[in-house]
């Protein structure tokens, strides 16, 4: 049995007031919600404050991003793993598709970052997923099998155990052009026999795999009836507390 996951990406959204005052009136909309593992994503700035004020709920945090190089050192403008551990989170999400777009993350520097997460205790979120010429062209598989195998080249089955895959698919990202169910839940399936044909099968059916785009409190119960869709990874409806607390207890309607 996979647990399921429901996560915000706020990407560059909320100030730490907005970020506190979101917490302020999301909590008790989900005090009682142990059906799924919930996660927020802040900016880095809000990241110790919003922590702060989650302490002892079951709302865990993630970073949106990570430094690549292990350790610390001269490297202006970066944050490393080790401190995103150190202001509480438990969670981050590596290789966005708005990463890679406008700041060149490839599936070499992805992998690096999954592993220097995986090393400082952080539970990684790797974003796949194909554009929409790729799509069209159908090529869908040949992108995300590859990110696939090169954003995971040489992790262990253990390494593949402790990470959350999100299949989002990029023109479905803010578009309200969510992927329907059958094709999200085909994509998985294809994800997990990717995971089968490097790691086997009994590690492939553990990985929980996410679904992302134009998630809403709409579609969220129609997305998490496919039994191959394990989660979300929610961007704009995560904004509001209301509407987010209403994907995360999808299973209250
Ligand atoms: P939207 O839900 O706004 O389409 O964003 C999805 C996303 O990019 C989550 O990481």
């Amino acid at each position: 049995m996979r647990q399921p996951v429901i996560a915000g990406n706020w990407k560059m959204y909320k100030t730490v007031s907005e970020a506190v005052q979101f917490a302020l009136d999301f909590k008790p909309h989900v005090v009682n919600s142990h059906h799924c593992e919930i996660v927020l994503a802040p900016t880095f700035t809000s990241l110790k404050t919003l922590n702060d004020r989650l302490e002892g709920s079951n709302i865990k945090t993630a970073g949106q991003n990570v430094c690549d190089r292990a350790g610390e050192g001269a490297f202006t403008g970066e944050v490393s793993a080790k401190m995103l551990k150190d202001v509480g989170c438990s969670y981050v999400i590596i290789g966005h598709s708005e990463r890679r777009q406008y700041f060149g993350e490839t599936d070499e520097s992805v992998n690096r970052k999954i592993k220097v997460s995986l090393a400082a205790g952080l539970t990684p979120i790797v974003c796949v997923g194909e554009n929409l010429a790729e799509r069209e062209a159908g090529l869908m598989e040949k992108t995300v099998g590859s990110q696939v195998k090169q954003g995971f080249s040489s992790l262990t089955e253990d390494d593949l155990l402790r990470i959350l895959i999100a299949y989002e698919p990029v023109w479905a990202i803010g578009t309200g052009r969510t992927a329907t169910p059958e094709i999200a839940a085909s994509m998985h399936h294809f994800i997990r026999s990717s995971l089968a044909e490097g790691w086997g099968k009994s590690v492939s059916q553990k990985v929980r795999i996410l679904y992302g785009g134009s998630v809403k409190p709409e579609n969220i119960v129609s997305l998490m009836s496919e039994e191959e869709i394990d989660g979300a990874l929610v961007g704009g409806a995560s904004l509001e507390p209301e509407s987010f607390a209403r994907i995360v207890n999808y299973n209250r309607v």
